[in-house]
């Protein structure tokens, strides 16, 4: 009970650090839902870089693997390292008390995120993009988009290692503060990130790959956006069917009266 509840106020507590939002501006995700191809690139990143420590409750293996047009053995293969059952949520191999101790918050279950999160794909992308080395941090990682995140950064391997240069705030005339035009880090104004080590990818390769996991998130947010997606020219083509047919009707009726 008592580990529960200091679990309890070590959320809370990450919860009021973060109560900010993010102090740089968000970059357009330009996720597709209906890019199949990005989406399977997405599910295999996501599971092999984000499921150890979280996990997506809501969203079964099997489900995946229909929408996804993957068969059962290439998802139980490729996707799921926890040894759940075809049927089973994606789940995380990580006690979440024992991570609560490691990371000082528990890793959320990421099934909604795309969703629930305030600029939602656009909030996950430019957090992707923007974990910065900060000495200063025992995790040694620090993330404009989240202050103070509990997240290492866990695609720096990908990206490789980017350092934050900054000029400090300036004020005007009459004294009153200037806005940063590229956001905050630290209380400075972020001028750009700089890569200090180069990681495996370049850098279009690496804004690819993070567009993939978020797209998956939204997937995984929203799978039936990809049905209602894929029925959306049949219902065009028959209000268009039906617009015809009552013009024909129409026409019909007026003929008589003119
Ligand atoms: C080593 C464990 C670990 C891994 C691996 C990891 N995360 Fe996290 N993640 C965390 C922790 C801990 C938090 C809570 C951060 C906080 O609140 O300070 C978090 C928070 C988040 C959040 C914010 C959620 C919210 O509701 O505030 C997102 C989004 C997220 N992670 C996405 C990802 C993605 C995508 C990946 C894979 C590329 C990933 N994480 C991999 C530990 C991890």
């Amino acid at each position: 009970m008592r580990k529960f509840l200091l679990a309890l106020v070590a959320v809370a507590a990450a919860g009021l650090a973060h109560a900010a939002g993010p102090a740089i501006p968000l970059e357009a995700a330009n996720t597709n839902v209906s890019d199949r191809a990005s989406l399977q690139r997405g599910a295999r990143l996501f599971m092999n870089y984000c499921a150890s420590c979280h996990s997506a409750q809501l969203n079964r293996y099997s489900r995946i693997a229909e929408d996804l047009g993957l068969t059962e053995e290439q998802v139980m293969q490729n996707l799921n390292f926890t040894g759940a059952k075809f049927g089973d949520g994606v789940k995380v191999a990580m006690d979440p008390a024992d991570a609560t101790q490691w990371f000082g918050a528990a890793p959320p279950d990421l099934s909604l995120t795309a969703r629930a999160k305030h600029g939602g794909a656009d909030w996950i992308y430019t957090y992707l993009k923007s974990f910065y080395i900060d000495e200063s941090r025992p995790i040694g990682w620090n993330n404009p988009v989240l202050a103070n995140a509990s997240m290492p950064h866990v695609l720096w391997e990908l990206q490789g290692v980017q350092r934050a240069i900054t000029e400090p705030k300036t004020n005007d005339a009459a004294g009153n503060p200037q806005p940063c035009p590229k956001g905050e880090v630290k209380g400075a104004c972020l001028v750009r990130f700089e890569l200090v080590q180069p990681g495996l990818m370049d850098e279009a390769e690496y804004d690819l790959a993070i567009r993939d996991i978020t797209n998956f998130m939204v997937y995984m947010a929203e799978p039936a956006a990809l049905k209602r997606e894929a029925y959306g020219p049949w219902v065009i083509l028959f209000l268009a069917f039906f617009t015809f047919l009552a013009w024909l009707l129409k026409r019909e009726y007026w003929r008589d009266l003119h």
